[in-house]
């Protein structure tokens, strides 16, 4: 079952708005991403169950403090996800980064791997896939395949805008993942682009267009 949670904060709202606008540029654009992304995991942690752990302080006491328990590994789709580690990794500098390199094909709309390479975790480690855009949702599908295939089931998946299409086509294509996203958009171009969205992701970031 794929559980959606569609993240209300008005500081994600706030921040998804300047990502929106068309006259952010590449700097200030990546910036907001990683802000958002970390509010976003801020959230995503919040029904993670820390491990009971006794703790001496310096006056001589102890008392029950609380630790990780699991690895938790980030996943950025190559190549927009990669605009959102850096936040994440604010929040949990733990955390090992692996990497998943999928390209659309502008026609067919289908993506393709070129790129797998996941740290040597156990198989019950948090896995955070991050990826900006969900449009027709090949690449998380495809993605979050690739990880189930490899052992890992532990999957929650962070997009900040997904289309309604990508969305149903996750919920029919992929089992046991917990999706965190800033908004659902109203539909796909026949281009495949969210509308109203926030344009080419990638782009935005690295400043290729
Ligand atoms: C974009 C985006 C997602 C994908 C979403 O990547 O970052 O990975 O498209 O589309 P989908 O849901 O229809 O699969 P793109 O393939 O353009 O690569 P890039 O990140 O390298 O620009
Ligand atoms: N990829 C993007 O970067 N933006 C979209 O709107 C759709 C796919």
């Amino acid at each position: 079952m794929v559980k959606v949670n569609v993240l209300d904060h008005p500081l994600i709202k706030i921040k998804l708005s300047v990502l929106r606008d068309k006259n952010t540029n590449h700097t200030e654009f990546k910036a907001n991403l990683n802000e958002i992304a970390s509010l976003m995991v801020y959230e995503l942690l919040s029904d993670y169950k820390p491990k009971e752990i006794c703790i001496e302080t310096p006056t001589n006491s102890k008392t029950i403090g609380k630790c990780f328990d699991k690895e938790i590994v980030i996943v950025p789709i190559l190549r927009a996800g990669i605009g959102m580690v850096e936040g994440i990794k604010l929040l949990l500098p733990q955390a090992r980064v692996g990497h998943i390199g999928l390209y659309r094909d502008e026609k067919t709309l289908e993506s393709h791997e070129y790129f797998y390479k996941m740290p040597n975790v156990p198989k019950d480690s948090v896995i955070i896939v991050v990826d900006p855009m969900l449009a027709t949702g090949g690449s998380a599908i495809d993605a979050i395949n690739k990880l189930n295939k490899d052992g890992f089931s532990n999957i929650k998946m962070v997009s900040i805008v997904g289309a309604p299409e990508g969305i149903n086509n996750l919920k029919q294509k992929v089992k046991n993942v917990d999706l965190f996203i800033a908004a659902i958009d109203e539909k796909l171009n026949k281009d495949g682009y969210i509308i109203p969205g926030l344009g080419d992701a990638g782009d935005r970031i690295f400043g290729t267009k």
